[in-house]
């Protein structure tokens, strides 16, 4: 496998990940091949591209799926530019002995952020006040005018929203973090393996069920899979109590957002925040939520900073030297079968 390895890279990325990958290709007699478009390859284009292969580095917007692995018999491993491997049937990679590879951790830090970020704007209203500014509305300071909700350090007398985490990952625990030692606000969450017992700040466990159901802001942050996708339905998202907010800063198909969509309109939920939608991109016309009042999209920015790109460029290309030269996947993709 040493010599004459091919490479395919579906997207431009960070420079210093490309050198560190030629500078190994150069030794190794590797092929490397990368996309150049801004748009990623359709699916005929990738199948075109791919054919051949024994790496695939790839990104969140290219579905490998069972049919496409069949058509890359020589492929041995796919690295995922991206922590979530979602895009990836890993039942079928692995029973075609493909291994799969992301890059978590470097892009904790960005994409709790702008979960934060997006939760402050939600609940400040962040969007009607740039707009009252810049549309000449501004017409006074007024003690009962623009008022939003704060997000901590009240006292308890003062009913504190409760922020509900769904998903203590890394992700989470950093946004967590960031809310109550932060902001001193306060914070619950949930997960698949029960309370956290070393967790180095104040927040509760919940069951799923609960925190749904007692979260004045619910922040989805768990990945999607089997048992997560479509879990935010409409009978789910019911469950939530009157004037709660929802955030999303995962996958968007964890969520119904015709559901979202009647839930707002209905004003059972106060507000919705996402960063991410399902289909992506989302588009006006056909995601009524884009033009909504009470509703904030971002274009899935996540981990959309110049560091954590960088990062998560380096890992992606290391998982793919270390796999073509000794089989050894530093970064291996989670995967219970
Ligand atoms: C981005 O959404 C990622 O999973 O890395």
């Amino acid at each position: 496998m040493k010599s004459k390895s091919k490479i395919f890279i579906t997207r431009i990325i960070h420079d210093d990940a490309l050198n560190l990958l030629y500078s190994h290709a150069l030794q190794e007699s590797w092929e490397v091949k990368i996309w150049p478009h801004p748009l990623p390859p359709t699916r005929e284009e990738l199948i075109h591209e791919a054919r051949g292969a024994h790496a695939l580095l790839t990104m969140i917007t290219d579905k490998i799926d069972k049919p496409l692995l069949a058509l890359l018999p020589e492929l041995k491993i796919i690295s995922n530019h991206a922590v979530g491997v979602d895009n990836i049937d890993l039942k079928a990679a692995s029973e075609q002995a493909v291994a799969v590879g992301n890059t978590p951790d470097v892009l904790t830090a960005a994409t709790a952020e702008l979960g934060l970020l997006l939760t402050m704007a939600l609940l400040r209203n962040l969007p009607f006040a740039l707009d009252k500014a810049k549309t000449n509305q501004w017409r006074t300071w007024g003690p009962l005018l623009d008022l939003t909700v704060q997000l901590g350090d009240m006292s308890p007398a003062d009913s504190p929203p409760l922020f509900g985490i769904y998903g203590l990952g890394r992700i989470g625990q950093s946004l967590g973090r960031m809310l109550s030692l932060g902001l001193k606000a306060n914070v619950a969450y949930t997960n698949t393996r029960g309370p956290v017992t070393n967790l180095e700040y104040p927040a509760k466990w919940l069951s799923p069920q609960e925190l749904i159901s007692k979260a004045d802001v619910l922040i989805v942050t768990c990945p999607s899979n089997r048992s997560t996708s479509g879990l935010f339905n409409k009978t789910t998202l019911s469950c939530m109590k009157k004037g709660a907010y929802f955030v999303n800063i995962s996958r968007g198909d964890l969520h119904d957002e015709e559901a979202l969509l009647q839930l707002l309109e209905a004003n059972h939920l106060a507000g919705v925040a996402l960063d991410v939608t399902n289909p992506e991109p989302a588009t006006l016309g056909r995601n009524p939520l884009l033009s909504h009042p009470r509703a904030l999209i971002t274009p899935h920015i996540g981990s959309a900073t110049t560091n954590a790109r960088r990062h998560m460029g380096i890992l992606a290309v290391q998982n793919i030297i270390s796999y073509l030269k000794s089989n050894g996947l530093p970064h291996p993709a989670p995967f219970t079968p």
